[in-house]
C-alpha cells in the first residue's frame, strides 16, 4: 500500500517520504480500515509514541496521522460492533502505524460510525478536535452551564471546537488568538475577542475555566484569573502555572465512541462546524504537511480522492 513514513526524528515533518509499506494485519478486536481521508497534529513529531512501541523499542519507519474517516475492509479475530463496509471514523493508537495510508489496522472500540451524509473529509477532521475539545470541558474542566470560559487560540482547530461547545452548553466564551482572528473567533460564537498580539489579559477579569492550547507565558498570564474553585486545562504539556486557589489539568485526547457520536450529530444538525484550512491527496500530502506559510485550520489528506 501507499504510505507516508517517517523515518529520523531530527529531520521532523520535513523528513516525510511516501513510499511503499506492506498492509497491515488485523489483531484481535481490530478493523482493518481503508482510509479515505487522514487528519495529522503537527506536534506528532515531538511524541516519542512516533518513534517507538510501548516497550520504547525502534518502530521506525512510522506511519504518522492518528484520526481517520473510511470503510471498515476487514475484522480481526473476535471483533465485534462494526462490519465489514461499514463507514467509520476514530481516533488510533498514538504507538502503531497511523492513518496517513491507504490502509491502517486500529482496536474496533476506538471508532464510531460516520453516517452517510457525513463527507470523509469532515468525518476525519473531528476525531482530535471534537474529543479534545470535549474532554477538556466536560471531564477535566467539570464546565457548569453559565460559567465563562477563556478559550486560547480560539480560531484554531481544537479551539473552534472549545468555542463552539462552551456556548452550546451555555457558558460564556472570550475567545484568544492573533489580531487576524477576531472575526473568525466571533463567528464561531465567541461573546468577547482578546488580540494576544495587542490586548492586555488582564482587562478579561475572572473566568471559571481556561482551556489552554498554546502554553507558556500565555499560560502563566491567565492562571491568575481563574476564580476561586476554577481550573487551567491545558493540551501542550505538563502545566506551568497553577491558579492559586484552583487546578490545572493537562491531559491527552482519547478514543470515545460515544463522544464521537456526540460530536457527529452535532456536526450533521448544525451545532457544530469544523475548522477545516487545506485539503490535498497523498501524493501531494508531504507539501502540504510541510506548507511554507501557516496553515489555518485543520490540514486533511484525502487518501481516496
Ligand atoms: N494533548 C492533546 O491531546 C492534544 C490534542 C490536540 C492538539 N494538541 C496540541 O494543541 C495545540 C493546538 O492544536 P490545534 O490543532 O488547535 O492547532 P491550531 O489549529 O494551530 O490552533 C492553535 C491556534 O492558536 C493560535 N496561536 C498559537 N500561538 C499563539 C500566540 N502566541 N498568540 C496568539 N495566537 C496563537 C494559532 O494561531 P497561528 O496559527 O496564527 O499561530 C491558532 O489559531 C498543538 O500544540 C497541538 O499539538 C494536543
Amino acid at each position: 500500500m501507499k504510505a507516508i513514513v517517517v523515518t529520523d526524528q531530527a529531520a521532523g515533518r520535513a523528513g516525510m517520504t511516501l513510499t511503499e509499506r506492506p498492509e497491515p494485519p488485523a489483531a484481535i478486536n481490530d478493523v482493518i480500515v481503508e482510509v479515505h481521508a487522514s487528519g495529522f497534529v503537527p506536534t506528532e513529531m515531538d511524541w516519542p509514541s512516533t518513534w517507538t512501541d510501548r516497550r520504547d523499542r525502534d518502530r521506525t519507519p512510522s506511519i504518522p496521522g492518528h484520526e481517520l474517516a473510511g470503510v471498515v475492509s476487514a475484522l480481526g479475530y473476535g471483533t465485534t460492533g462494526l462490519s465489514v463496509g461499514q463507514r467509520v471514523f476514530g481516533l488510533t493508537d498514538w504507538h502503531r502505524d497511523g492513518t496517513l495510508a491507504e490502509y491502517v489496522a486500529v482496536e474496533a472500540r476506538n471508532l464510531a460510525p460516520l453516517p452517510g451524509d457525513v463527507d470523509f473529509t469532515v468525518g476525519a477532521s473531528l476525531p482530535i478536535s471534537g474529543l479534545t475539545a470535549w474532554q477538556g470541558l466536560f471531564q477535566h474542566g467539570r464546565l457548569q452551564a453559565g460559567q465563562s470560559v477563556l478559550v486560547h487560540g480560539a480560531a484554531g482547530a481544537v479551539g473552534s471546537m472549545v468555542t463552539q461547545l462552551a456556548r452550546e452548553f451555555g457558558a460564556y466564551v472570550i475567545g484568544t488568538g492573533r489580531h487576524a482572528d477576531r472575526q473568525k473567533t466571533l463567528d464561531f460564537g465567541a461573546q468577547e475577542f482578546v488580540d494576544l498580539e495587542n490586548d492586555t489579559l488582564d482587562d478579561v477579569g475572572g473566568v471559571d475555566l481556561v482551556f489552554d492550547v498554546i502554553g507558556a507565558d500565555i499560560q502563566k498570564r491567565s492562571a491568575g484569573l481563574v476564580r476561586a474553585g476554577g481550573t487551567v486545562v491545558t493540551i501542550v504539556g505538563p502545566p506551568v502555572a497553577r491558579p492559586a486557589n484552583g487546578w490545572a489539568v493537562d491531559f491527552v485526547v482519547e478514543a470515545d465512541r460515544a463522544q464521537l457520536n456526540e460530536i457527529v450529530a452535532r456536526v450533521r444538525d448544525g451545532r457544530l462546524r469544523t475548522n477545516i484550512g487545506t485539503v490535498a491527496t497523498l501524493d501531494d500530502a508531504v507539501a502540504a504537511l510541510n506548507p511554507t506559510e501557516r496553515s489555518k485550520g485543520k490540514t486533511i489528506i484525502r487518501v481516496r480522492p
